[in-house]
């Protein structure tokens, strides 16, 4: 802090009373103070109001005038209120009465801090929010959701099949939308099925249609989904939960380009574009031979892998930002700020519903927030109470200085561990490629076989 006086004195004794607590520097006189704000960054300026040559007000004038952000607090003789509104109209954010108090003057000098980060804070999600980009309705900044977005943009030029993965609630069905409506068949149908939803006797016929007559109940013909997307998009979604049964006909359908309705002898013509969902590992499916590999290689021509939120950094914000303003103008309500304790805890947070756990969150804070600011008691209380699993190395010996290499070794297999073993899961979280990590395994394991080699007695 810069703190502005004539009288070496009472500067010397609030530099004392505050030693430890704040970094501070004393400046004689205003045009002092002025030389020292241009050529460092202040978090806040204290200022004695009555000084020989430029007085305090005059000085905060100038202070805001080239740093509006600035948090500056005037110090005023007790009572005279005519003072401390002159200094709160030339920008102060705040002002103490003399004496001063210490204790109280450090409060308001805490507050004045704490607001200066805050401004800080809300000033760089603007400028994320300007530099997001939108890809139909997906919104991001974050690299991992460009290269998406540029990856959509490219795949909705062609007519290829593809295959969206990623956990649930990442947004896999707004990325379908997107290639639908980014593509040349835009200005047709985007027709959406879910595998899981349709009960496994329905399905068949609500993709392929029937003829009349085809079940005993049946008066009507039916055409079939892929019939019903013709010139537009079939989205698949939960594509992991098709009955193992359906997988060939589905198969021969992608391939030939025609569908056979059920009961019916002929085959129709179909042209829709296929993008195929889902949030299961299909790979593991096809080795479990739960999901045929033919229409696995079928469907996974463009894969499009939705990151979780959790690996998003601060994509977190720009989302509740854009959720908040959302709901509250949907609910004719002024659009509430995000506290920075409220902040910190999101970014925190795991977010294993992703996207639609935050959305929800953000619904119920507006729904029962009152106030211009949604702060940490707007949060359900597993999130508030949030506590990552710290990735610690075992205590040890204080003394011991083991080899980079091999703490990086414990280091990976604890946050293995931590991760219930999966790979790829853990890759992310440390923030290696798969690949860097596999190898880094393999090489622990020749390792370890090694010594055991050497260890083993000869017979
Ligand atoms: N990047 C994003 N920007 C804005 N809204 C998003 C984004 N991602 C997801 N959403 C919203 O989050 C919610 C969940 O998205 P969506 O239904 O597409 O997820 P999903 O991956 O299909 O989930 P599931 O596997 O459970 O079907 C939706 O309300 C969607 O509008
Ligand atoms: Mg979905």
């Amino acid at each position: 802090m810069l703190l502005v006086d004539d009288d070496p004195s009472l500067c010397d004794s609030i530099a004392l009373g505050l030693r430890g607590r704040f970094a501070l520097r004393s400046a004689n006189g205003a045009a002092e103070a002025l030389a020292l704000f241009e050529a460092e960054r202040w978090d806040v300026v204290v200022t004695d109001l009555r000084m020989r040559g430029m007085d305090g007000v005059e000085l905060c004038q100038r202070l805001v005038g080239l740093d509006p952000d600035v948090p500056v607090l005037v110090l005023t003789a007790f009572g005279n209120v005519d003072s401390a509104i002159a200094a709160v109209r030339a920008g102060a954010f705040d002002f103490a009465q003399k004496p001063i108090e210490l204790d109280d003057l450090a409060l308001r000098l805490e507050r004045a801090v704490a607001h200066r980060a805050l401004r800080g804070e809300v000033a760089a999600l603007r400028a994320a929010l300007a530099a997001a980009q939108h890809c139909g309705e997906l919104v991001g900044a974050h690299g991992s959701m460009l290269r998406l977005f540029d990856l959509v943009a490219r795949g909705a030029a062609s007519d290829a099949t593809v295959l969206v993965v990623g956990e649930s609630g990442t947004g896999k069905e707004l990325v379908a939308r997107a290639l639908h409506a980014a593509g040349p068949r835009a200005g047709g149908p985007f027709v959406a099925v879910n595998c899981t939803a349709v009960p496994e006797g329905l399905l068949e016929s609500e993709l392929f249609g029937h003829v009349r007559g085809a079940f005993t109940d049946t008066r009507a013909e039916r055409r079939g989904l892929l019939l019903e997307a013709d010139g537009g998009t079939l989205f698949l979604d939960e594509i992991g939960d098709m009955p193992l049964g359906l997988q060939p006909k589905l198969l021969r359908a992608l391939q030939d380009r025609r569908v056979r309705p059920v009961g019916g002898s002929g085959e129709v013509a179909f042209d829709a574009r296929i993008v195929a969902a889902t949030h299961r590992d299909l790979e593991s499916l096809v080795e479990e031979r739960r999901f045929r590999e033919d229409l696995y290689y079928r469907l996974n021509v463009i894969q499009i892998a939705v990151p979780p939120l959790r690996a998003r950094g601060g994509d977190v914000l720009l989302l509740a930002e854009r959720f908040l303003d959302n709901f509250a103008r949907r609910a004719g309500r002024p659009v509430p700020r995000l506290s920075a304790a409220a902040a910190e805890r999101l970014l925190a947070y795991g977010w294993p519903g992703n996207v639609r756990e935050l959305e929800n969150c953000i619904e119920r804070a507006v729904a029962l927030g009152r106030g211009p600011e949604l702060g940490l008691d707007d949060l359900p209380e597993k999130i508030r109470a949030y506590r990552p699993h710290a990735v610690l190395l075992p205590a040890e010996d204080p003394s011991e200085i083991a080899p980079l290499e091999e703490v990086e070794r414990r280091y990976i297999l604890r946050a293995l561990e931590a991760v219930g073993g999966n790979k790829s899961e853990a890759a992310l979280r440390l923030g290696l490629d798969r690949k860097t990590l596999y190898r880094k395994l393999e090489r622990y394991a020749a390792l370890a076989l090694a010594t055991s080699a050497t260890n083993t007695p000869k017979p």
